[in-house]
């Protein structure tokens, strides 16, 4: 046998343990591993620098690394990539320049280790008779049909422990200090880096605020003696009346999503003449070392999509029904985008413990 491993999309914390585990796991049954870099591109390069052979050497010591040795991209749609013709810039399919590739390179299998994006790619290539196995990765928490994916323990670790830090400079200087974090459409890092990390206020994508009720919560707040406020804004929240903030468009990618912080803090500020503050956490969500909980979910995953191979069970991707890993349809797992549900228990515990979700 012989497979092939890629990452695609936004990179997250455990992608190298799943290199790891898919390498030593496939070794290990006497199979041959090869890395393709950049996700799908590094097939269509003709130098070495596409395609790398994996051995234990290769992945010693890196299930710790954040980030991935592949390296990854989110645009460049292998369907709709960006071309210059005519010195304009637009968008052509090259998947079957791909697969030709792959043909040609004689594989039994692919890898992918990717968020929903991903899985859409793949899916399309599996309709073109790649075979694949998908491995679930993002920090956003938004695909379905699994418990978890990996990426999102660390960033809501990094969410929560930077609005702990915000705490006591916010008390100090009695400031409102707005935070805006990851997401996407979904709420997910928001929600619990917010409440582990006792934020007055939070906004989710999936509750569009009402700036009133936000304001008079910060006031009540202000008037009770408590001089101070940290609220979480996940980057997708909206107002009630209004859209997703966003920062302007790029050709071949999906909109970027941002801003929302900024504005936020000043339209408190101009509504309640607090003084604020903003800030956005950023990447520092996507980087560094995955905690033990994504590290061993990425090992897991990576070992389970061996098996999964061995079995043939292609166009699935791995999925973590607690306590195993079962196979799901990757269309199936990009059919719906899994949100924070309403009714859950965190939203609950949200509610009672005071805090304000702007509804
Ligand atoms: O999907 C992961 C994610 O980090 C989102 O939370 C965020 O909106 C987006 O990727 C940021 O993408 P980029 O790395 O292109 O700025």
């Amino acid at each position: 046998m012989h497979i092939l491993v890629n990452t695609g999309g936004g990179d997250a914390p455990g992608l190298n343990a799943v290199i790891r585990a898919v390498t030593l796991s496939a070794l290990r049954r006497g199979w041959k591993v090869t890395g393709i870099r950049r996700g799908y591109h590094g097939l269509l390069q003709k130098d070495s620098d596409g395609l790398v052979n994996l051995t234990r050497d290769s992945v010693r010591g890196i299930a710790h690394l954040g980030g991935t040795i592949l390296g990854t991209v989110n645009k460049g749609h292998p369907f709709e990539f960006i071309t210059e013709v005519g010195g304009k810039k637009v968008l052509t399919d090259i998947s079957d320049q791909i697969m030709e590739r792959y043909r040609q390179i004689g594989a039994d299998a692919v890898i992918a280790i990717g968020g929903d994006g991903a899985f859409r790619i793949a899916n399309r290539f599996a309709q073109k008779g790649m075979k694949i196995v998908g491995v679930p990765k993002t920090i956003d928490n938004d695909l379905s049909c699994t418990q978890a994916t990996f990426g999102f323990d660390t960033a809501v670790m990094v969410a929560t422990e930077a609005i702990d830090r915000l705490h006591t400079t916010a008390e100090s200087h009695e400031r409102v200090m707005v935070v805006e974090v990851m997401g996407r459409y979904a709420g997910w890092i928001a929600m619990h880096a917010g409440v582990a990390g006792n934020a007055h206020v939070i906004l989710l994508p999936e509750i569009p605020y009402d700036m009133a009720k936000v304001v008079a919560h910060l006031k009540r707040r202000y008037t009770n003696g408590r001089r101070y406020a940290v609220v979480v804004c996940a980057e997708g929240a909206a107002p009630k009346d209004g859209t997703m903030s966003t920062i302007g468009e790029e050709l071949g990618r999906e909109i970027r999503i941002g801003g929302l912080a900024e504005h936020l803090s000043a339209e408190i500020n101009k509504l309640t003449g607090f003084e604020t503050r903003s800030l956005v956490l950023g990447h520092l969500q996507r980087g560094g070392s995955p905690t033990h909980r994504d590290r061993l979910l990425a090992l897991r995953f990576g070992a389970a999509a061996v098996r999964m191979v061995e079995e043939g069970k292609f166009g699935h991707m791995v999925a973590y029904h607690p306590p195993t890993m079962v196979p799901v349809l990757i269309e199936d797992a990009i059919k719906v985008m899994k949100t924070v549900p309403l009714d859950s228990d965190t939203v609950q515990t949200a509610r009672d413990l005071g805090i304000c979700l702007g509804d």
